[in-house]
């Protein structure tokens, strides 16, 4: 099972977030590469993708939205896991949910959508984006639960095997082949 992990970041944590999903699904069994959505040419030969983006005012990144323009077709034939990092404020999680992850969700007949909290460290911030922080009321601290992370990851292997039928069982008999059974 080949499953490509693919998400965008800004200041880093959810790259983090990646790379913790993709040890615990290799941990699992499952074959991954993670690789940022803008550098992924083709996503040919998955079984599975994941792909998650922090949200920035309210939308994802432009990487993880421009990914989705770009493979669309061929997301649709493999099983799709979503997710987005976002901080553990209240107010900021409701406005979230209309930042239009669900038309990437049918965009990509995805199989779910995660909202993993975040991280946010002001110091890494300029000072534009640290005002908004502030006036937005966004905490600053590191949110991310990496068991709820792992888990998830042990989950999406489990939900990809379900569909990944053995090499044997795509052989058709000549019986099969021209309509006999
Ligand atoms: C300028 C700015 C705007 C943000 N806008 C949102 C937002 O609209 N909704 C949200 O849930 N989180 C928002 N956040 C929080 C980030 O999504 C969160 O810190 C995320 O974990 C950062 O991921 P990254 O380190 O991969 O860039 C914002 C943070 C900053 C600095």
């Amino acid at each position: 099972m080949r499953i490509l992990v693919a998400a965008a970041s800004k200041h880093g944590s959810t790259a983090e977030i990646a790379t913790a999903l993709a040890a615990a699904m290799r941990h699992r069994g499952a074959q991954v590469d993670v690789v940022p959505p803008e550098q992924v040419g083709s996503v040919d030969g998955y079984n599975a993708v994941v792909l998650g983006s922090p949200v920035y005012r309210f939308r994802w990144l432009r990487a993880a939205r421009a990914f989705v323009r770009a493979h669309e077709d061929a997301l649709r034939h493999r099983d799709v896991f979503l997710f987005s990092s976002v901080p553990v404020t209240k107010g900021l999680r409701a406005a979230n949910s209309s930042y239009g992850v669900s038309s990437v969700e049918n965009r990509t007949g995805a199989r779910g959508h995660r909202m993993l909290t975040g991280k946010l460290d002001p110091a890494r911030l300029g000072a534009g984006e640290r005002a908004i922080a502030r006036m937005w009321g966004v905490k600053a601290g590191d949110f991310r639960d990496w068991d709820a992370i792992g888990s998830w990851a042990t989950e999406i292997v489990d939900r990809v095997s379900e569909h990944d039928v053995p090499e044997e069982d795509h052989i058709v008999t000549a019986g099969q082949a021209d309509g006999r059974r």
